[in-house]
């Protein structure tokens, strides 16, 4: 794993003790909320959440019935959401540019507020939809690039000041762009809710591989 990688890792091993604190925390665990509502889980499925942070999504996918995968490059994230009992044996520490799953294995797959630190954005989608079941769902949430928010948060907060120049957010028709060179069909990308100001700086991805 690149240089680049290990510095995020870094940064989120940091982050991971207190990753839930304060009003930061609590907006975060609210959309990865509703970015799951959105996949509507069922009973028996198996549902991957990339860059799964401490594990709070792979829990609520558990709490729906389903099988939660949860993958990450942090090992302090990792180490977090293993103190949850129904997560054994299913957290894995790796890089989203290379899965370390089989192709078709994941009936749906969850990635909230993480795309931005992958290093290669498109090889990261290429991946998604490789081992997504053909017709399984995407749903992801990322920072928007044009809205003032995202870019501030992003551009200013955890470029400047963290030093993590590598982080990229994207406007809404890139992402369909995007989207459609990975593969994609059927594809949604929307602004979050227009009166949640840190919502609207956020997209809500749909789509079917
Ligand atoms: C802001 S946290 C989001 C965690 C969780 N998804 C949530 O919504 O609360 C971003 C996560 O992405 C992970 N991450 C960053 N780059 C990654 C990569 N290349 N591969 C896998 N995970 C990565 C970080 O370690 C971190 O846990």
């Amino acid at each position: 794993m690149g240089d680049e990688l290990h510095k995020h890792g870094r940064f989120f091993d940091g982050w991971s003790r207190f990753y839930r604190a304060g009003p930061i925390g609590w907006q975060l665990r609210r959309v990865q909320r509703r970015a799951l509502e959105r996949l509507h889980l069922a009973p028996g499925e198996r549902v991957l959440d990339l860059g799964c942070g401490p594990g709070d999504g792979c829990a609520l996918i558990a709490r729906a019935g389903a099988t939660a995968i949860g993958l990450d490059y942090s090992p302090g994230m990792i180490g977090q959401a293993r103190a949850e009992p129904a997560l054994t044996g299913r957290l894995t520490r790796g890089d989203a540019g290379h899965l370390p799953f089989a192709d078709a294995s994941f009936d749906k797959l969850v990635c909230t507020n993480s795309f931005h630190h992958y290093p290669h954005h498109l090889a990261a989608l290429r991946e998604m939809h490789r081992v997504l079941k053909p017709g399984g769902l995407l749903g992801l949430v990322d920072p928007r690039r044009d809205h003032l928010f995202g870019w501030a948060a992003i551009d200013l907060v955890e470029n400047a000041l963290f030093g993590l120049e590598e982080v990229r957010i994207f406007s809404v028709p890139h992402w369909y762009r995007m989207l459609g060179e990975a593969g994609f069909t059927l594809i949604r990308v929307e602004p979050g809710s227009r009166w949640n100001p840190a919502e609207r700086a956020l997209v809500f991805v749909q789509a079917t591989a």
